[in-house]
């Protein structure tokens, strides 16, 4: 499979929202990228289902929400709501994961876990089968524009495996400092969604760079 590219509306101008989504409809983007933080899990805040709510009615890429809050199960029928396809939650935040992926099946979106940058991949060995994507931090959640994590090509190549030896087709999603260079190392390793903030939306020409990600 050609990989995906997921642009982060994080780094967005929150001032022009509206043609800020339109400029991902026009580009060669995947889905949306939507981080909604609470300042308990990651140290900072974000936006949340008002937004979500409006971006509904103007996206025409696939929403993929990643969750950074602690207690996901909680808004699992409020993303829904939102027309989400995915809903990511941080496997650090999930005590009862398993039933907690249930759940977001059972509402009709596809399942992502989320880890942050050192929890490791082999966490998963008892999840992986049912879950549609694992979304891999290769920065610490809470902030847009950091420094890529290089550990993170590794650990895509040892998800990889895991998939292919379990005979599975779960999604592999990387987030997180990603560029033209880190991103060609992550797709290289076995990466099927690349999500990119700031490289997308500070650049003069986002869906040059779209393009770019795409056909990497
Ligand atoms: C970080 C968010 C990311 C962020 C990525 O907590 O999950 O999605 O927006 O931004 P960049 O690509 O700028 O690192
Ligand atoms: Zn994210």
């Amino acid at each position: 499979m050609k990989h995906l590219v997921a642009p982060s509306l994080l780094a967005a101008d929150f001032l022009h929202l509206q043609s800020e989504v339109e400029m991902v409809n026009e580009s060669a983007a995947d889905w949306l990228h939507l981080d909604i933080m609470d300042g308990v899990f990651v140290p900072n805040l974000s936006f949340g289902f008002p937004i979500l709510n409006r971006l509904k009615a103007i996206s025409k890429k696939p929403m993929d929400v990643h969750l950074m809050i602690v207690e996901p199960q909680k808004f699992i029928h409020e993303v829904a709501a939102t027309g989400a396809y995915l809903m990511n939650v941080h496997y650090e935040a999930c005590t009862h994961l398993h039933r907690t992926v249930a759940a977001i099946k059972d509402c009709g979106m596809k399942a992502g876990v989320t880890l942050n940058p050192h929890t490791p991949v082999h966490l998963l060995e008892d999840i992986i089968q049912d879950v549609d994507m694992v979304l891999l931090m290769s920065v610490n959640p809470g902030f847009g524009g950091q420094k890529f994590i290089e550990h993170s090509v590794e650990k895509t190549t040892a998800l990889k495996e895991l998939i292919l030896r379990k005979g599975l087709n779960t999604l592999i999603e990387v987030d997180g400092g990603i560029n033209l260079d880190t991103g060609k190392q992550l797709v290289d390793a076995g990466a099927d969604v690349l999500v990119a903030g700031n490289f997308v939306f500070k650049s003069p020409d986002p869906k040059q760079i779209i393009q770019a990600l795409k056909s990497l």
